[in-house]
């Protein structure tokens, strides 16, 4: 019942008319809980509530299915204003932010040209920016270009997943570059050709990634909400005397609050993952389809509109 509600929410993650008629209607069906509004200025709150907690934010500014260069540019315009008003607010938050709402499937020459744009701005300003990992055709690509950018802009780091075959490789090859780079599992459906198709294996791999990368002498953001890894990392890290400042855990907004908290008291530092935008939809389906116990909250959520 679990993989046919999780393959469904994926399903539905990837209709584009349902992705319309939600930007149309706006943030419902509770993914408030998810998503922390549809502009920057209306998040701000909630990022310096999170901040009071001692916890550190990236703000992730939704947008995806986009297909003109008008969309790119608008999605360009609003990343800049939202780094500027980080850095007004100093709230402690760094930019993450996805190459498909940017004009990865228009043009190279366009996805450059509006990451180079972003990251001048986020550089005068001393914002870091994320660039997030999406499905595995598109992998490769934001790979290169993440290279070719490193280069140029110091305070620049990207995901690398753990259920992708690859990944081992992808992290010796970066590794040179002195990258922050955020490890994650994986959200999207990948074929068995190119990543893992049993957890345990995917599990396996990130610690596996997580360590080699640490032992490589990097900045890891070890983003999970599964304590089997998050204990793991914290019994490596104690023996293997790595400081405190080579790692932080990252989790998302809303999940697994409690953890997040408890992290922080034990000094640990932890980033929280906040969502933005009008394009919330794709983004809360598949925080449903990973955890289908989530519905019930949404089904709540529908009732109370
Ligand atoms: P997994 O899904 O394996 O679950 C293990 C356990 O964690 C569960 O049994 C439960 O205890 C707990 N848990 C997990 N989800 C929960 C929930 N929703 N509510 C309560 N408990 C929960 N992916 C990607 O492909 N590209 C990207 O760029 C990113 N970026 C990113 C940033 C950050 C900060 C995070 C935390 C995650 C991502 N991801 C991502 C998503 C990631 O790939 C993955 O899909 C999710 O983190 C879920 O995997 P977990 O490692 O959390 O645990």
């Amino acid at each position: 019942m679990e993989k046919v509600l999780r393959d469904g929410f994926i399903y539905m993650s990837q209709n584009k008319t349902l992705n319309s008629l939600a930007k149309k209607y706006g943030l419902r069906f509770g993914a408030s809980r998810f998503v922390a509004g549809e502009d920057f200025k209306t998040s701000v709150p909630t990022i310096r509530e999170l901040n009071a907690k001692g916890l550190s934010v990236t703000v992730d500014h939704l947008g995806e299915f986009i297909t003109t260069v008008e969309e790119a540019t608008e999605n360009r315009d609003e990343i800049i204003r939202a780094i500027e008003i980080m850095a007004e607010e100093k709230l402690d938050a760094y930019m993450s932010l996805k190459l498909t709402s940017l004009g990865f499937d228009i043009s190279d020459e366009l996805i450059e040209d509006n990451m180079r744009q972003i990251l001048t701005a986020a550089q005068a300003v001393g914002v870091f920016v994320a660039i997030d990992m999406e499905d595995e055709p598109r992998c490769e690509k934001t790979l290169e270009l993440f290279k070719k950018l490193k280069t140029d802009f110091e305070g620049l780091g990207t995901v690398i997943q753990s259920y992708l075959y690859r990944s081992e490789d992808d992290i010796n090859h970066l590794a040179p570059l002195k990258p922050n780079l955020r490890i994650v599992k994986g959200a999207y459906k990948e074929p068995a050709t190119v990543a893992f198709p049993e957890k345990e294996d995917v599990d396996h791999n990130y610690l596996k990634l997580v360590k080699l990368h640490l032992a490589n002498g990097n900045y890891a953001s070890i983003a999970t909400h599964d304590d089997h890894m998050i204990d793991a990392i914290i019994e490596h890290v104690k023996l293997n005397d790595i400081p405190l400042d080579q790692f932080e855990f990252q989790m998302l907004y809303g999940i697994r609050v409690e953890r997040q908290l408890e992290l922080v008291r034990q000094g640990y530092k932890v980033r929280v993952y906040v969502p933005y935008g009008r394009d919330w939809y794709g983004y809360f389906m598949r925080r449903l389809a990973e955890r289908p116990a989530n519905v019930a909250f949404v089904l709540k959520g529908m009732v109370k509109k």
